[in-house]
């Protein structure tokens, strides 16, 4: 499947992990791959690295196009060790004494990565560097997603080696977006900005902002995972901008567990309200649906509305894991509103509450709460509460 000529004498020669289904707390139900890109031209250019164990299979792609002895130079767009990990193995392969362009913090973070120093040279924002027939012009991307990340520019090809961002955790023996199904592929490109990127949205703008006013050019756009824009690059662009401005749509998320199907009860009667209203509405038990997925679907959702039981005078296990991973993402414009059932104590909807107001969302009443199981005039509460949060959201 790798290495693919994806322009003339530029190639994929990076690696698929298909087994792979948890990438550090995100679920990556489809596996990934490390995308890693080899520029033959006068000098013969290595674009990142992949992950530690996939080094030597890296290092057999290579082969295929060129003996790795002869790369010249590596560009490490990112030291975040999906990315970086295979770089002291590659490096002992093609000769030690190359040098790996990196940006400033580049410089500092690999250091602090790999005892063994490399010979690093660190490059400025808009820095060039010509490398035959073509030009490669470094970009500084710092915080998207780490203090280090940059993008690397190929002037006369036009293609933007992108690193993390505009990926999409996806493996498959496609490499381009126009031979997937593009509804899949968006989806998976959202879940990554969601999990990944949402907290640095307003620095996503001014990328774009500050690539707009370069001028350049983008015929192709190549991420570090899944697969390559090069049908359309600005729908994942355009994406990225509507996503980053944070302007949720008008839908709603109900977003809770349950210990003895009361609280579910709950969820459902307030779904009830939501759709009265007409309302798009998904409700999600956090101990079905993986924490990420629920992530992509707060990223466009106007109402994220929270339910826990209350257990051990504090709220359930998954929802102070939930909460907590999405206080770390900062979503904003969002209403909110709290709802649970207890046994004696009740604390969890207040939680939930204080939470949800301490993430500035707009918060629909002080929360509903119903002593063990909710009976029809419970439930009935329930949906007048869900109605309000649908009118809510269509008022917004
Ligand atoms: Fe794919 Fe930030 O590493």
């Amino acid at each position: 499947m790798k290495p693919v000529e994806i322009s003339e004498k530029i190639y994929d020669v990076g690696v698929i992990d298909w087994n792979i289904r948890d990438f550090h707390g995100y679920s990556t139900e489809l596996g990934t791959s490390y995308n890693a890109f080899l520029i033959m031209d006068e000098k013969v250019v290595l674009i990142d690295s992949v992950k530690k164990d996939f080094s030597d299979e890296l290092l057999r792609n290579i082969s295929r196009i060129v003996d790795p002895g002869k790369i010249d130079m590596v560009v490490s767009n990112h030291t975040e060790m999906d990315h970086s990990g295979g770089l002291p193995r590659v490096m002992h392969r093609i000769g030690e004494g190359k040098p790996v362009y990196c940006s400033a913090m580049g410089l500092k973070n690999l250091q602090k990565h790999f005892a063994h120093n490399l010979n690093y040279q660190p490059v400025k924002n808009g820095e060039t560097l010509s490398i035959g027939k073509r030009t490669l012009t470094f970009l500084e991307t710092k915080m998207l997603h780490w203090p280090d990340s940059m993008f690397t520019y190929l002037n006369e090809d036009k293609i933007l080696f992108s690193s993390d961002a505009f990926g999409q955790h996806y493996a498959g023996c496609e490499a381009f977006d126009d031979q997937v199904d593009e509804h899949l592929i968006m989806l998976h490109a959202k879940k990554y900005f969601a999990n990944i990127l949402l907290l640095y949205a307003p620095l996503i703008l001014k990328l774009v902002e500050k690539v707009v006013d370069m001028g350049l050019e983008i015929k192709m756009i190549c991420p570090d995972h899944g697969i390559l824009w090069r049908k359309n690059p600005n729908k994942i662009i355009e994406a990225y901008v509507r996503w980053s401005k944070q302007e949720p749509e008008k839908k709603a998320v109900i977003i809770y567990d349950t210990m003895w199907h009361s609280t579910q009860l709950m969820a459902e009667a307030i779904a009830e309200g939501i759709h009265e209203k007409g309302v798009y509405v998904k409700p999600m038990k956090l101990r079905d649906s993986h924490r990420s997925d629920v992530m992509t679907e707060v990223l466009d959702s106007k109402a994220v509305v929270v339910g826990s039981p209350t257990l051990n005078n504090g709220l359930f296990p998954t929802l102070a894991d939930f909460l907590t991973y999405m206080k770390g993402l900062r979503p904003k414009n969002k209403i909110g509103a709290a709802f649970g059932s207890y046994g004696w104590s009740g604390e969890a909807v207040g939680l939930i509450h204080q939470q949800l107001e301490g993430m500035k969302f707009k918060m629909i009443d002080s929360g509903l709460k119903h002593q063990y199981v909710p009976d029809s005039q419970g439930l009935e509460m329930c949906r007048e509460m869900g109605k309000k949060i649908g009118q809510a959201v269509l008022d917004s």
